[in-house]
């Protein structure tokens, strides 16, 4: 068969493990296609930035249509992130009939449905492994091995950056600042960070895994979701005390006919595996009706890992061109599912409240969250017989809004000074 020719958008932390991995494993996807697969061009903003790199000076240009429109191109693989010029470029890619390949999670989270309607109308494949979980392959777990399955939950650390940050604060002591630089350093960090900190990295993920596997179109800024911003050195050591590690997990599930989900740090107990998951390492545990429960783990995020993604939609792409597989790239025609409404769910709390050390202020405190129907699991002061106390609450399941409610009046007993963190508890399973 003739060789498969890639253009490719980007050569930064992504494009340049997906080139590597090409070269250095060349021979086994030989074995595996029986063709080649070539490098024609490379979009980069700066091409004189590339010019010392292995790659020859040629490849490199800053023209996209020199690309997007040669004919002699099958597959565009972008890796150039952000949301414009990015979708614009994979749009025209599907039109001018190229396959795309892409590990981009703010295009798919935002626009996936009408690119997946784009790429079947031109009768091509839109692929995005990378776009979550890095290296881990969650999209081919969901539209393949677990395709018999009706999804009912998926609970998951799916930011590598926020996961390499707390792991550091929590085993070494470093300071946010000092974490974020690190996992910027490593190639982990969006090119704005702040998207991971926040939390919208992870919503957007949520979001394209909400679409695969429920057929449900999310817009992610409706998420709820809360980043790490917040989380001291302090919160972790209490969390610890208490038994539990801090994760930013993504959750998404079935409940009554509705769709929960939401994206929120969380106290996890040390003995869930979840606590384990250390580093840029993500995670994700499915609930399946059939298969029941199934965990992948897997490094979620950096150059070789989401390289690896990248380049196994490739060559999954390749064989479809090689076989002539006519596939559909929609998902919700698959699932028929209609949410009844989608919301935030109820969990179970930690609350820290900062008070004046007097007494009967738990009593008050006890009292106005049993008047909102707040059901408290334990309390625990630390210190004793200074001016100001934290004290912690750990509640039992809540609805968020009763919780709000319940807050609002504690914040009103004079001797609370402040709410200090609210954080979700995981289960123990
Ligand atoms: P980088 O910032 O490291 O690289 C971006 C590359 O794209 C650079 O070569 C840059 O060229 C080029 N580029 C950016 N904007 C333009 C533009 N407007 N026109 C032409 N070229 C452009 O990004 P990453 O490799 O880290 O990420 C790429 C994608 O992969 C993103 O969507 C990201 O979310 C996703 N991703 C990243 C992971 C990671 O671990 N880093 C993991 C999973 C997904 P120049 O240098 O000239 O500006
Ligand atoms: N910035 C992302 C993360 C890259 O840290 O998880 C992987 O999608």
């Amino acid at each position: 068969m003739k060789n498969i020719i890639v253009g490719l958008l980007g050569f930064g932390n992504v494009g340049t493990g997906f080139a590597a991995i090409l070269e250095e494993n060349r021979k086994i996807i030989e074995n595996t296609l029986g063709c080649s697969v070539i490098v024609k061009k490379i979009l980069v903003r700066d091409p004189g930035k590339y010019r010392d790199t292995v790659i020859p000076e040629e490849l490199f240009t800053a023209d996209a249509d020199e690309i997007l429109t040669d004919p002699e191109i099958h597959i565009i693989v972008e890796l150039i992130g952000g949301i414009q010029p990015a979708c614009d470029y994979i749009k025209k890619a599907l039109e001018n009939g190229k396959h795309v390949v892409t590990a981009n999670k703010a295009v798919i989270a935002l626009y996936g449905k009408e690119l997946f309607e784009l790429a079947d109308k031109n009768r091509v494949s839109i692929r995005f492994e990378g776009s979550v979980g890095g290296g881990i392959p969650i999209i081919s777990s969901l539209t393949k091995s677990l395709a018999a399955n009706e999804i009912e939950e998926i609970v998951g650390i799916i930011n590598g950056t926020t996961n390499y940050i707390l792991t550091r604060m929590d085993e070494s002591g470093l300071g946010f600042q000092e974490a974020l630089a690190e996992a910027q350093s490593k190639g982990f960090a969006e090119a704005d960070p702040t998207s991971d900190i926040e939390g919208e990295d992870a919503a957007y993920k949520l979001a394209i895994l909400t679409h695969v596997a429920f057929g449900v179109q999310v817009n992610p800024k409706e998420i709820p979701y809360t980043g790490i911003g917040q989380i001291s050195e302090k919160e972790i050591d209490f969390a610890r005390q208490l038994g539990y590690k801090i994760k930013l997990l993504a959750t998404v599930r079935r409940h009554d006919g509705c769709l929960d989900l939401h994206v929120h740090p969380a106290l996890v107990p040390f003995e869930h595996p979840l606590a384990a998951v250390s580093y840029e390492y993500n995670a994700l545990y499915i609930r399946g009706n059939a298969v029941g429960e199934v965990m992948l783990y897997g490094k979620g995020a950096g150059s070789l890992p989401t390289g690896s993604a990248v380049l196994g939609d490739v060559i999954e792409v390749v064989q479809i061109i090689k076989n002539k597989i006519g596939e559909k790239n929609t998902f919700a025609d698959k699932y028929q599912f209609k949410p009844k409404a989608i919301s935030s769910g109820s969990s179970a709390y930690y609350i820290r409240l900062q008070v004046k050390d007097r007494p009967g202020v738990l009593g008050k405190i006890t009292t106005a969250f049993g008047r909102n129907g707040i059901s408290l699991e334990s309390v625990v002061q630390r210190g004793r017989g200074g001016l100001s106390v934290p004290l912690i609450f750990v509640t039992h399941e809540a609805d968020r809004e009763m919780l709000d409610a319940a807050l609002k009046e504690v914040s009103a007993i004079e001797s609370v000074e402040e709410v200090a963190s609210i954080l979700l508890v995981q289960n123990k399973s």
